[in-house]
């Protein structure tokens, strides 16, 4: 019902991961995987590796060509994905069919009805939007649902409600083309057989239930996530489930262990400053809208910038800079922090 939208440079395993400790509800995504990475990559687990605890977890893909996006969906499955999903959103790429991909797909619903066939049996969807500049209208988005979902046996749509302007760069793209929710519960309404995601504009679980009370099967929700991950905590209001939902700072406690088990085991293998600073990057949005929320994002920010500390001392201690000085005057965050830097150094 739920969905934490792909986010190229957000969306890693860890995000994921903080998100996950927030609930354990909604389905992650991966940040778009190129085709020809996935296959060509010496280090598959640093690409497209993810925990156990993740799932349910979505890989993206970006590319055309059936025969690579085949392979690459092969490998990600035999590494546990259990969905794989075509990027029909990104307003990037070249209109030369090696190098398409994206929304730039969309003016051409057979080429996405072509690549589509190759995972039949790993059950694809696809990520597009309400059409591309010079086919944006309904009919035309009609037509490509028909034919991608037809030819390319498709069955799950996930829609970004803006059409994708190709004159501009991917984050005007978020901003300028204007939102149209409208336009997704229609074009679900006249599919009923298939199953819809909305995408775009959404930044409460309220706003999603009432979209999909409204006829989609779910929402997929972005930049919020980021701004506030701490959102999902409810979502189990949002399937009708009740129970108490974590706390942040139970939130926190779980995101430390994991992130102390990570740091010592160095996943990745790159510098353990990089890989610090993308352990201590989710956190930056726990606390948003409480008191102390905009006091704990710059003491955040600014754990990641001492490198001494990151490099030398367990992740809980360098991301406890800011639990030091608890939001809410609280003392948990500070004891977490204490319990996981000592188990971090035996
Ligand atoms: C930093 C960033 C990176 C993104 N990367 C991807 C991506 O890799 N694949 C994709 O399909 N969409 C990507 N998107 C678009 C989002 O998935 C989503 O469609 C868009 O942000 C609209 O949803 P929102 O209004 O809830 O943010 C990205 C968005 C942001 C902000």
């Amino acid at each position: 019902m739920l969905h934490v939208a792909p986010m190229a440079a957000v969306t890693d395993r860890h995000f994921r991961m903080l998100i996950r400790c927030v609930s354990p509800l909604p389905t992650l995504w991966s940040e778009m995987t190129w085709d020809t990475v996935a296959i060509e990559t010496v280090d598959a687990e640093a690409l497209m590796g993810f925990s156990a605890a993740e799932r349910p977890v979505v890989l993206q893909l970006g590319g055309s060509q059936p025969e690579r996006l085949a392979r690459a969906a092969a490998l990600a499955v035999s590494r546990g994905y259990q969905h794989i999903n075509l990027n029909c959103g990104c307003p990037a790429g070249t209109n030369e069919w090696r190098a398409c991909y994206g929304a730039r797909l969309m003016l051409d619903p057979r080429l996405v009805a072509t690549p589509s066939r190759w995972a039949r049996r790993r059950r694809p969807s696809v990520k597009c939007r309400l059409g591309v500049d010079g086919r944006d209208s309904y009919d035309g988005l009609v037509e490509f649902v028909r034919l991608v979902s037809g030819e390319g046996g498709v069955r799950v749509f996930i829609v970004h409600a803006r059409v994708a302007l190709l004159t501009l760069n991917a984050a005007a793209n978020r901003t300028v083309p204007p939102l149209d929710h409208e336009r997704v519960l229609r074009l679900a309404a006249a599919f009923p057989h298939l199953t819809f995601i909305i995408n775009g504009g959404v930044t409460s679980l309220e706003q999603a239930a009432a979209l999909i009370a409204r006829g989609v099967r779910g929402a997929m929700i972005g930049r919020q996530s980021v701004t506030e991950p701490y959102l999902f905590a409810r979502s189990a209001v949002l399937s009708g489930g009740g129970g108490a939902a974590r706390s942040r700072r139970e939130a926190l406690d779980l995101y430390l262990t994991y992130a102390s088990e990570a740091q010592a085991a160095n996943w990745g293998g790159g510098h353990p400053v990089t890989l610090a600073r993308a352990l201590l990057a989710p956190i930056s949005g726990l606390f948003h809208a409480t008191e102390s929320g905009s006091r704990w994002r710059r003491a955040v920010r600014a754990a990641m910038q001492e490198r001494g500390r990151l490099r030398d001392c367990p992740i809980a201690d360098s991301g406890g800079r800011a639990a030091r000085r608890p939001p809410c005057g609280g003392t948990a965050a500070l004891a977490a922090r204490r319990t996981v830097a000592r188990r971090g150094r035996k």
